[in-house]
């Protein structure tokens, strides 16, 4: 298959690519900023693409679905995975900071699905799968314009899988716990402390062990429009 995750130079994505990679898939490797770390990951894996794209900008995302099809022939696995978080109360959330949320973590993944979706359509296959979280369903203080970002994923998520599931086209979102990835390391001591606090298991969550199930869900072929929470937190 191939495979094409976003955010993939670190933390949860790389860890995804890492996985495809093991299992013989063809792997998309895409990032922003950090070319290096992207190059680092790329050459952990056989065959390998590696893509720069803001996925705020739709004609940057399409230029990349264009050279990866041109490349390969196909996009059969798309991880909508790139994210930030931005830490402030909400009235302390400056609107600029909110669209920056928005257009990263929602309108990224629909940059990317609009633009894969025709290449998908035309092969009658495709999976989507969407990195959501658990602030997406209950909500977080200090994280309420990321929480509306990611409950926004979960309503696109759902809204796609119906719209693409009769050509073939699954959707689904997964919602990892908290990671001590970049994202996860840089919050607030005190957002750590609750997040290991509420962790019935008293840990935290483990990227590869996400990506793992990733890669299972990737491989199905008639589970759709769901939500799968991975998180060790009771909703
Ligand atoms: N960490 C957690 O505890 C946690 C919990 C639940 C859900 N999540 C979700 O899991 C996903 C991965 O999180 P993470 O912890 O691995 O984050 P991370 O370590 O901060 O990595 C973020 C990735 O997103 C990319 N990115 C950010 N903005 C971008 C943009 N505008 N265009 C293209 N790429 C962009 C970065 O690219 P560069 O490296 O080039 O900057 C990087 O590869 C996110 O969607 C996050 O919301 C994380």
């Amino acid at each position: 298959m191939v495979c094409l995750i976003t955010g993939s130079s670190r933390g949860l994505g790389k860890s995804i690519a890492l996985a495809f990679g093991r299992r013989g898939h063809r792997v998309v490797v895409h990032y922003k900023d950090k070319e290096k770390e992207a190059s680092e990951v790329a050459a952990q894996i056989k065959e390998t693409i590696i893509f720069r794209a803001d996925v705020r900008d739709f004609n940057q995302v399409k230029l990349l679905i264009d050279a990866v099809v041109k490349q390969w022939g196909t996009i059969d696995v798309l991880v909508n995975n790139a994210g930030i978080t931005r830490e402030a109360l909400m009235l302390k959330t400056s609107e600029k900071d909110f669209d920056e949320l928005m257009n990263t973590n929602l309108k990224g993944p629909f940059n990317f699905i609009r633009a894969v979706t025709p290449f998908m359509l035309k092969q009658k296959s495709g999976h989507i799968i969407n990195i959501s979280s658990i602030a997406g369903i209950k909500g977080k203080a200090g994280l309420s314009a990321y929480s509306a970002s990611k409950a926004g994923l979960a309503g696109l998520t759902m809204g796609a899988a119906r719209e693409l599931g009769g050509y073939n086209i699954r959707v689904n979102a997964v919602l990892p716990g908290y990671m001590l990835t970049d994202m996860g390391t840089a919050s607030h001591e005190k957002a750590k402390e609750l997040a290991l606090h509420e962790s019935l298991v008293k840990d935290f969550s483990d990227p590869d062990e996400v990506s793992e199930f990733i890669c299972f869900l990737a491989e199905t072929k008639r589970i759709t429009g769901q939500v799968f929470n991975l998180d060790s937190r009771i909703v």
